[in-house]
């Protein structure tokens, strides 16, 4: 099979793909990719892109062919080091360390009590002005103070993360490599270094539930060294905060667009775990897996270089009709809607999941039952935007 060059015109339906068109709406450029070209050249993004379910999972499976590891991935210069930029012994290493503090029952007994209370806390602040714009007052906020609850970091440090986090999520989409939002990130990262080592418990210091305090408590031979700590913490605490927003968002959104399923849902709320997979499936918070190429491979008849990048599209996957007959239907009676690539799969899959789907799970919980019957103000909501990570810009109930 001769190489398909990235610029050979045999790729019309990748080369012809504009960013603001995927930033939009995604989903009709994935549905003609996966077709046409599921194995896709975007000149827009300088990658590959993959959209089929079947060869998305088998890269995130394949670490002999493709990694996260890479010189030039962002991930990497901003945070170093860490979960997402190792493979192998390391990768197993850390995740070994934090894996057992996201586990169901861990979440269960030491988080969701006090999520629970920031969840209705956060909620009375604005219950009696009668509509709030979601986003900023809620959604946004939530997922850092359950970070903060997760981690050991103290509460008063909220403002702090958000214009990290900020800062942050500006170098991981630099890719212009612009000088300022690069030294501003390692300032950034810095100072909260500087934070998870002023709150660093002693070691052999009391245990308390926490993540920094469990990691620093580990037997010697297994404990990571501080620094270590630091920059996995970093990359957590970055992991749980939009993506959750996104999720509690996008749970709402596709909520209002099917009432039937809203309705349903008041009558009886153990329908959540089902329309919150289904909402991840939908409308996926993190649309895409990045990963490298170690050696030249070929994938649905598309040779691939080593050292390309290759996109693997959770969100189209995650709308492939080989898996999920009628995929744009919003539909929680479906029999395999755990199948999701919401987070991921493999080595790498998302070591929050847990976490972030009982968060989500609270919100809506004290969402429905402190102020029944909200209904949404369409004309203060919206657009749906993102093709990396995908939410509404605004999100306005009123009760
Ligand atoms: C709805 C919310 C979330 C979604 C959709 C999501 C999605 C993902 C996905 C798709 C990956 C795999 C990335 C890859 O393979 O390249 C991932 C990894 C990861 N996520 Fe999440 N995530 C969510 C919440 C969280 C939370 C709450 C945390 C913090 C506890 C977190 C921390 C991480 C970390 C540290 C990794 C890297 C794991 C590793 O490399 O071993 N995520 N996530």
């Amino acid at each position: 099979m001769p190489e398909r060059s990235p610029r050979s015109s045999r790729f019309p339906v990748g080369a012809a793909v504009e960013l603001a068109e995927l930033e939009r709406d995604p989903y009709p450029v994935f549905a003609r990719l996966r077709e046409r070209e599921p194995v896709s050249w975007l000149p827009a993004l300088n990658m590959w892109y993959v959209t089929r379910y079947e060869h998305v999972r088998a890269i995130i499976l394949d670490t002999e062919r493709f990694t996260t590891v890479s010189e030039h991935s962002l991930l990497l210069d901003t945070f170093g080091t860490h979960l997402l930029t190792t493979e192998g012994a390391l990768h197993d290493r850390y995740r070994r360390a934090v894996q057992p503090h996201f586990s169901a029952g861990f979440v269960r007994d030491h988080f969701e009590d006090p999520i629970r209370i920031a969840a209705a806390e956060l909620i009375e602040s604005f219950r009696s002005a009668g509509r709030v714009e979601l986003r900023a007052a809620f959604a946004r906020r939530l997922p850092i103070q359950a970070m903060l609850i997760a981690c050991g970091l103290p509460v008063t440090s909220e403002l702090r993360i958000r214009q990290w986090y900020d800062s942050f999520e500006a170098a991981l989409a630099n890719f212009t490599l612009d000088r300022t939002v690069r030294l501003r990130a390692q300032r950034d990262v810095a100072a909260l270094h500087e934070l998870l080592q002023s709150v660093m418990p002693p070691a052999a210091g009391p245990v308390d539930a926490s993540l920094l305090a469990s990691l620093i408590n580990m037997p010697t031979g297994e404990r990571l060294g501080d620094d270590e700590i630091k920059r996995n913490l970093s990359i957590i605490l970055f992991g749980g905060i939009s993506t959750v927003e996104a999720l509690i968002l996008n749970t709402l959104w596709a909520l209002f667009e099917h009432p039937a399923v809203l309705s349903r849902l008041r009558a009886d709320a153990t329908l959540l775990p089902e329309v919150l997979d289904e909402a991840i499936r939908w409308l996926s918070p993190v649309q895409s897996a990045t990963r490298h190429v170690v050696k030249d491979c070929e994938i649905a008849g598309v040779r691939l270089k080593a050292g390309a990048t290759v996109n693997c599209m959770l969100g189209a996957a995650n709308r492939d009709p080989r898996i999920f007959p009628h995929p744009d239907n919003f539909d929680i009676e479906r029999t395999n809607l755990r199948r999701h690539l919401g987070f991921a799969t493999g080595p790498h899959s998302c070591v929050g999941f847990y976490l972030a789907k009982s968060e989500a799970r609270i919100a809506l919980e004290e969402l429905l039952t402190l102020l029944p019957q909200f209904t949404l103000v369409g004309s203060e909501s919206g657009p749906l935007r993102g093709y990396e990570f995908r939410q509404p810009a605004a999100l306005t109930i009123a009760w």
